[in-house]
């Protein structure tokens, strides 16, 4: 999804990475980010604040002053890739006695002082509400203090801060429009070291929008952990409620920026996705096509232990008003296998759910115990690794088949695509996505990064349509 040279490792779904443009400034902040895309984002929230306080980034990390590492909570591995990291970021502290190393981020928020006696090496151990502290912290710090905030807030959205993009490609960027989460999946650590769920004032929001598509950005994908839940009440002077703004009203205003401003949307709730949202997708051509709608678990009893507050009826209900509003949508999801008590039976209930449904895409995981979580507290992670694995490498498996079926459903079709660089694999080919969020490669011939062309697919392999260009679309300058 982005250029690379330097990297978020997406713990939470295999996404990809942040590369850091270089700004100007005395001092230099090497900053890496694991996770979501919400910690994408809110790295660049905090590559803004401390621009402001005179550093400048790099991407190298051996003539950093500051390493700050943007960390990931969901499961287990994603916490021992930061420690690993943090071990290799020793020698340099030996060499270097100024050079601060502060850990960011969910992680942070779960261990917190913890951290400290943990990982001697961390000087700073900052939460994802307390970012605008992060010049009192660096200053106690060089003071010759350890330092340490991790209070969360119901009210930080960062919304006044105009984040500093890292790792752009120039035409993609994230937009956060809410904070926490206020859901309680037993299995998830989320609502613990995000905190409460809060929205962002929209008018920030498409502002921001706005900003971006005029420094050439032509899509934008709006990030909160349920966007279904957005919620803003809009107040006059007196303070009395004068318009409540869903999320449907809000991709509406976003969708409105420009007709040349693709919109894209994560993650969706099942148990609370309206209609209204559907319908919004359906009017507006620049809204993709494109629903990630994390099912978990195919099994009535699986969901309930899981805290979803969805039943398989439920979701199957929501993929027939995807189907019927937004006819072609594209369809992902978020699978977890070896949940607390899942019996054969009912793992098989989650591979009906995925030949039903069939996904363009999915993000498998074993089932991981998160100290803390409800799913801890009440019920005993009993499936053996080795079952966890086995119905793992089975749902892979099986999705590679619905993959491939769905890509070649896109042959000798017309696809728009929005050019978002050169291909990976080839230097003479660029590469961008459909609406349905299909990676679409093609002859470069004349055309640029950021505009839209209309590509017949002729060929594909198993994840990425290949084909030519039969005409340009919004072919501005
Ligand atoms: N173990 C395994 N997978 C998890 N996820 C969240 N928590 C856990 C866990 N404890 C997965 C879910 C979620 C995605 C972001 O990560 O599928 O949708
Ligand atoms: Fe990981 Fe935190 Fe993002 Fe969850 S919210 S995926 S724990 S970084």
């Amino acid at each position: 999804m982005f250029d690379t040279n330097n990297k978020v490792i997406d713990e939470s779904r295999q996404g990809e990475a942040l590369v850091i443009d270089k700004t100007t400034g005395e001092k230099k902040l090497f900053l890496e980010s694991y996770g979501c895309a919400m910690n994408f984002s809110d790295s660049e929230i905090v590559a803004s604040i401390l621009t402001g306080k005179g550093y400048s980034t790099t991407s190298d990390y051996e003539e950093a002053d500051l390493i700050l590492i943007n960390t990931c909570a969901i499961r287990e591995n994603a916490e021992q890739r930061v420690r690993g990291r943090l071990r290799d970021f020793s020698s340099l502290k030996r060499k270097n006695p100024s050079l601060m190393i502060g850990v960011m981020g969910c992680m942070a928020e779960r261990l917190k002082e913890k951290l400290l006696e943990e990982e001697k090496l961390v000087d700073i151990v900052v939460g994802p509400d307390a970012y605008r502290d992060l010049p009192s912290l660096i200053e106690t710090v060089e003071g010759g203090q350890k330092a340490v905030n991790v209070l969360l807030s119901r009210e930080e959205t960062y919304a006044d801060i105009s984040p500093v993009r890292l790792g752009t490609n120039g035409v993609t960027a994230f937009i956060s429009i809410m904070r926490g989460c206020d859901n309680m999946c037993s299995f998830c650590v989320v609502p613990f070291t995000r905190g409460r769920e809060r929205s962002r004032d929209p008018e920030s929001i498409v502002r921001e929008a706005l900003q971006l598509f005029e420094n050439g950005y032509r899509e934008v994908t709006l990030l909160g952990q349920n966007v279904d839940s957005y919620k803003f009440e809009i107040r006059n002077p007196k303070s009395e409620i004068q318009e409540v703004v869903s999320f449907a009203n809000l991709m509406e205003r976003v969708a409105l920026v420009s007709p040349e401003l693709r919109i894209r949307f994560s993650t969706s709730n099942p148990g609370d996705m309206t209609d209204d949202v559907l319908y919004t997708i359906a009017k507006y051509e620049n809204i993709c096509d494109y629903v990630h709608l994390p099912v978990q678990s195919g099994n009535n009893e699986i969901l309930e232990r899981m805290n979803r507050g969805y039943t398989r009826e439920w979701y199957l209900n929501r993929i027939e008003a995807i189907r019927e509003i937004i006819p072609g949508c594209g369809i992902s999801t978020d699978i977890i296998t070896g949940f607390c008590g899942e019996t054969d039976e009912q793992f098989a209930d989650t591979v009906s759910m995925m030949e039903e449904v069939k996904y363009e895409f999915a993000y498998m995981f074993k089932y991981s115990e998160r100290p803390g979580t409800l799913a801890q507290r009440k019920y005993t992670d009993d499936v053996s690794e080795e079952i966890k694995q086995r119905r793992l490498a089975e749902i892979i498996s099986l999705q590679q088949k619905h993959s491939s079926i769905k890509v070649k459903e896109g042959l000798g079709k017309v696809h728009r695509v929005l050019i978002e660089g050169i291909s990976k694999k080839s230097k003479e080919m660029f590469s961008g996505r459909n609406t349905q969020n299909t990676t679409v490669v093609f002859p470069k011939e004349n055309f640029r990064k950021g505009q839209y062309v209309d590509v017949l697919a002729t060929d594909c392999t198993i994840a990425t349509l290949i084909g030519k260009v039969v005409s340009e679309e919004f072919a501005h300058s």
